[in-house]
């Protein structure tokens, strides 16, 4: 971990940023490797050293851990690669969990583990109908789910996750084939809602516009007015599928540019490089799944 200690809030006028305690669940890569093709990052030509992986994902895990997070992991299984990437597993606000149900027949045998985990940890579980690829696809910005199609999930999960969980539901298409779920093109900073630093603010996300459609991105303009655009280098190196508690935000070292906007608004970027991971398609925010509300 390349562990930043610069003061967070150098930049003048940049509001002060507060930790929020987190629960995640990740997943050990010990079956990671890349034997099939559902993303266009993924070459299954290319060899995969799962021993890096392993070292990558211990990095984040640690960084999560000195960071004062909860870890909780469930069971890799042979025969599902991609299990690493959590964030797939399910959506969580409020002990319940909405389960998901894989666009793909190479990950759908991931389902049924992550559902039992959720009903076995004591979490309210729900079972889909409708595909849906999880907090790939849906991410919360203070009272509003963001929830991402084009790709993985269906316009119909959309409507199913708003019956579960009775909140309302922001739908955006995504039209770049290598920002295939929404996790990929678009990273919550802040899910509260609130006063920062005296002054309001308002819940604060980043973005790459070009990932979207044009009415998705007209959508984004209107509701998030304050949030930080990342330029294309940034995005293509998986800049934003980053994992933030509000101040510290954990993101690739090779987002540079990004680095710099963060710190300008006074969160704390800390570096950690998931590069073999990135070889399935994932990175940071991908391989973390939050746990949000009671399950014991
Ligand atoms: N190989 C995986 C897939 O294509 C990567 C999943 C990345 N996960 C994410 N939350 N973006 O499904």
């Amino acid at each position: 971990m390349t562990q930043n200690t610069a003061p967070a809030a150098e930049a003048a006028n940049a509001p002060t940023r507060t930790a929020h305690h987190r629960r995640y669940l990740m997943c050990r890569p010990e079956h990671f490797t890349v034997s099939y093709t559902i993303n266009p990052w993924m070459e299954p030509a290319n060899p995969t050293d799962t021993a890096v992986a392993m070292r990558q994902w211990q990095d984040l895990h640690d960084t999560y851990r000195s960071l004062g997070h909860e870890i909780e992991l469930i069971d890799p299984i042979e025969g599902l690669p991609d299990m690493v990437y959590t964030a797939n597993g399910g959506f969580l606000i409020d002990g319940i969990a909405y389960g998901p149900k894989f666009r793909f027949a190479e990950r759908a045998g991931e389902a049924a583990p992550f559902i039992d985990w959720f009903r076995a940890a004591g979490f309210d579980t729900r079972e889909p109908v409708e595909v849906n690829e999880g907090e790939g696809d849906f991410l919360l910005v203070g009272e509003v789910i963001l929830a991402g199609t084009g790709f993985r999930s269906t316009g119909d999960s959309h409507r199913e996750i708003g019956e579960v969980f009775g909140r309302e539901v922001v739908s955006l298409t995504l039209s770049d084939p290598r920002f295939y779920h929404l996790d990929t093109a678009l990273a919550v900073l802040d899910p509260v809602e609130g006063i920062a630093n005296g002054g309001p603010e308002r819940a604060n996300i980043a973005y790459l516009p070009s990932a979207f459609d044009e009415r998705s991105q007209a959508v984004l303009a209107e509701r998030y007015p304050d949030a930080i655009h990342v330029s294309d280098e940034d995005g293509a190196v998986f800049g934003l599928n980053s994992a933030s508690d509000g101040r510290n935000v954990i993101i690739s070292p090779r987002a540079k540019g990004f680095e710099k906007q963060l710190r300008d608004r006074g969160y704390n970027p800390i570096l950690v490089d998931l590069s073999e991971l990135l070889l399935g398609g994932g990175g940071i925010k991908c391989c973390t799944l939050e746990l949000r509300g009671a399950g014991s």
